[in-house]
């Protein structure tokens, strides 16, 4: 594969069918549910900025993607802080630094719409997603998520 030839652009709804099977390849569990939700929230409501970003090869298959959230906010104003909620590269194009690229155009994306701060989740024992995030810049936040099972 040729890595230059990677594309990366803003993430469409018709993307859904290619994020989803993305998504169950590295999960090894398909969650459609959660990406209706999601693609109906950014895609069909006014109140997000478009901020995900998809990476597609020579084919114009695509091959990975970052999704993350800008809340518009009241009276149009953008916010200062986004979250990236998920990211997933295909297996078969792991390790070409397509994960680093799709962070990095995630990153100018928003730095350009005046945000300043991004927020994402990581399981505290997935030690490989963890130093995945290490590695592009992001690290321990001063808060820390609390929880209660019932
Ligand atoms: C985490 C994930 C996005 C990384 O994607 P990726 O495209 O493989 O990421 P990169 O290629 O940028 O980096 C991965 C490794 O490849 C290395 N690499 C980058 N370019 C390379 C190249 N040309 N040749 C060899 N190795 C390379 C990187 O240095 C990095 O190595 P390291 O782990 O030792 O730091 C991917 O593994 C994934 O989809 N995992 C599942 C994520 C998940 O669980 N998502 C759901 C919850 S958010």
């Amino acid at each position: 594969m040729n890595e230059n030839a990677i594309k990366f652009r803003l993430m469409k709804a018709d993307d859904f069918d290619a994020v989803v099977g993305i998504d169950s390849k590295v999960l090894k569990a398909s969650r459609p549910e959660y990406y209706e939700m999601k693609f109906e929230k950014l895609f069909k409501s006014n109140d997000y900025v478009p901020t995900s970003i998809v990476a597609e090869n020579e084919e114009g298959a695509v091959a990975g993607f970052v999704m993350g959230e800008l809340y518009l906010g009241e009276y149009g104003i953008f916010q200062e802080e986004a979250t990236l909620d998920t990211i997933g590269v295909d297996p078969d194009y792991q390790n070409k630094g397509i994960g680093a690229k799709l962070i990095s155009e995630f990153v100018e994306h928003l730095k350009t719409l005046g945000v300043r701060k991004i927020y994402t989740l990581v399981d505290w024992n997935d030690s490989a997603l963890i130093h995945f995030f290490s590695e592009n810049q992001f690290s321990p936040s001063k808060t820390i998520n609390l929880e209660r099972s019932l």
